[in-house]
């Protein structure tokens, strides 16, 4: 596997930890809190509404990372039948993922064992995290991957900012992320760029700014309807 040996753990604000990428000069989460962002851009503005809406949920995210969205969504619902699909370019290796101490947030207690599983199961092949969370992690770059499946109810876009990946959120990708949803899916994202917009109004998505997390003015929830 493909290791990225530019990366750096950093503690953010609210005390939860992230990754700093020395080549890219971005970290995964906001340094305000990489737990709050997440919980807010995330699960607040994507999961939380759409869960009440469709009974089993679909989820795809663009960039694995660290785990935390997968931990946040499994831990949010705990019982709710999710399949979640992600791809990942940079697998994190084992030594920062023991570092990321995300289990002794408060919230987070009770999510040890899922945290492991999420990191240790196989890539590209489904595996049972749960008897409820069904994990498939693809080791690929977004810009080669396929779906094979266009019944997606929530996409959580996590690539790096528009600065340093131009060619991610292009009208292009989001035609491709429009194509994959559900009618009533939505695709939650921390950037709230013109650009980003332009392009998401562009591939089809209504678009809403809605409050972004510390530091932070807007965020985008973008759905298909
Ligand atoms: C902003 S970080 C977010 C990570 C993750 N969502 C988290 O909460 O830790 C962006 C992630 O996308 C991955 N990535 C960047 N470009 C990619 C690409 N073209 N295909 C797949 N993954 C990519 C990075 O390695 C990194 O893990």
């Amino acid at each position: 596997m493909k290791e990225n040996n530019n990366l750096q753990l950093i503690l953010t604000e609210d005390k939860s930890y992230s990754i700093y990428n020395e080549v890219v000069g971005e970290s995964y989460h906001s340094h305000k809190g990489a737990y709050t962002e997440s919980m807010l851009v995330f699960i607040k503005n994507g999961l939380l509404p759409i869960m009440n809406v469709f009974q089993n949920l679909k989820v795809f995210e663009m960039g694995f990372g660290t785990g935390l969205n997968a931990l946040l969504t499994q831990n949010t619902a705990p019982s709710k039948t999710i399949f979640y699909e992600t791809v990942e370019a940079f697998p994190l290796e084992k030594r920062f993922i023991d570092l990321l101490s995300y289990t002794d947030l408060p919230d987070l207690r009770s999510s040890l064992h899922v945290f492991e599983s999420l990191h240790l199961c196989d890539w590209n092949k489904e595996a049972a995290i749960t008897p409820y969370f069904t994990l498939l992690k693809h080791h690929c770059d977004f810009l080669d991957f396929e779906f094979n499946s266009n019944d997606f109810h929530l996409i959580y876009y996590d690539a790096f900012s528009l600065e340093a990946q131009q060619e991610l959120w292009t009208e292009d990708v989001f035609v491709k992320l429009y194509q994959i949803l559900v009618e009533g899916g939505v695709l939650v994202t921390y950037s709230s760029k013109g650009q980003v917009k332009r392009a998401l109004r562009s591939a089809g998505f209504r678009v809403e700014r809605l409050a972004g997390p510390p530091g932070k003015r807007h965020v985008l929830r973008a759905t298909k309807d």
